[in-house]
């Protein structure tokens, strides 16, 4: 599965993820070896509005080709003419973002919605393919509204009929909420039907499970999304295993750390001090939400209102984790409590569970 240079069945994909895949996000990620990331879901209607957020979630640096825009709309003509504006800055593939069950986004009939009418999904991607000249043209799908309306089949061949380079099939239907494990199987029979690449997406947290997935289901490459938060060391493992067949393990504690604080100081640098504490604080917790102590670092976090007081309380944080300063915590529990909601810390009991692309 080629981009450009890339070999990308070597290699893992970062998945679009919003209010976390920014330019720090991605640097990160990239530096430990991700092989395609991209920009978080982008409206194709602020695109050709120049929406200042919008072109903000957009703006991507050379440096990080090659790289992935995802688009957000309904409409094919309207969708063509944002991947031609947006093809001027030659991103390597643009996206149709056909996953997202968010309320605010399927009432405007766009993400999971567009699951619904294969026939819409292959005249948005011809126009896309029309517009974006020799840029790779994707598409984001779940399996179907529900799994009583399952249409993968339909909706993969309506992309590969009409020009898509590849697809992400995100293993969960519209209506599956992220604490069920994503139903693989599904990849599998995808992989079967379609001839353009398949990149599979859906309860991948470690190394080994990229392995499992690509062996159970034959996709030709891996999305992670949860799965890199707060540790982008699953691409540098995954590379290690796909290049020398061996896996380094997890991270040292302050490998962690000082990738925790190399990736506030990029958010400072990204979004300004006062902009990027919200941002800072819930990657901190990522990175740290598989050691003790997790609880008493939340509320730490929680209570500082400066860059350099979160920075300080990374370093004490190490260094307890270091002397075993803390008492045992049911470390179980958080990671359930992760895998119903990534802010865990921000849900009361109980937590209920959110539903992304
Ligand atoms: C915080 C968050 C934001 C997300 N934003 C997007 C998005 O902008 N576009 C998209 O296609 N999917 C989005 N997703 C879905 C992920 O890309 C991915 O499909 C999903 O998390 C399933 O993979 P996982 O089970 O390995 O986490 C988001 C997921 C999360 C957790």
């Amino acid at each position: 599965m080629q981009i450009g240079q890339l070999d990308l069945s070597k290699r893992l994909l970062l998945a679009p993820m919003a209010d976390v895949t920014d330019y720090s996000f991605r640097e990160i990620a990239k530096k430990f070896g991700a092989g395609l990331t991209f920009t978080q879901m982008v409206s194709a209607k602020g695109v050709l509005e120049n929406d200042f957020e919008t072109l903000r979630y957009l703006a991507f640096n050379k440096n990080e080709k090659p790289i992935g825009v995802q688009l957000l709309g309904s409409d094919p003509e309207l969708i063509g003419s944002a991947v031609k504006e947006i093809a001027k800055y030659n991103p390597d593939v643009i996206d149709i973002n056909c996953g997202c069950p968010v309320e605010n986004v399927t009432k405007h009939k766009m993400g999971a919605c567009l699951l619904d009418s294969p026939q819409l999904i292959g005249k948005i991607i011809s126009s896309m393919k029309k517009a974006a000249g020799e840029i790779h043209i994707s598409a984001k799908l779940r399996l179907g509204g529900s799994d009583k309306s399952i249409n993968i089949f339909e909706n993969a061949k309506a992309a590969e009929d009409n020009g898509a380079s590849f697809i992400i099939v995100h293993a969960r239907t519209k209506k599956d909420k992220y604490d069920t494990d994503a139903d693989w199987e599904w990849l599998a029979k995808v992989k079967s039907k379609i001839k353009i690449p398949v990149v599979g997406n859906g309860s991948v947290f470690t190394p080994e499970d990229v392995v499992k997935m690509k062996e159970q289901t034959g996709v030709d490459s891996v999305m992670i999304a949860r799965g890199a938060l707060g540790n982008p060391f699953i691409f540098s493992r995954y590379n290690s295993i796909s290049d020398n067949n061996f896996d380094p393990g997890p991270p040292g504690i302050d490998l962690i750390t000082e990738t925790a604080i190399e990736h506030c100081n990029k958010l400072i640098r990204e979004y300004g001090e006062f902009r990027a504490l919200n941002f800072m604080k819930k990657n901190v917790i990522w990175y740290y939400r598989d050691f003790n102590g997790i609880t008493k670092l939340v509320e730490k976090l929680m209570a500082c209102n400066s860059a350099n007081g979160i920075i300080d309380i990374i370093n004490e944080h190490n260094d307890k984790i270091k002397l075993q300063n803390y008492p045992d915590e049911d470390l179980k529990i958080i990671q359930q409590k992760f895998k119903m909601k990534v802010l865990f810390w921000l849900v009361q009991e109980p937590v209920f569970s959110e539903s992304f692309g």
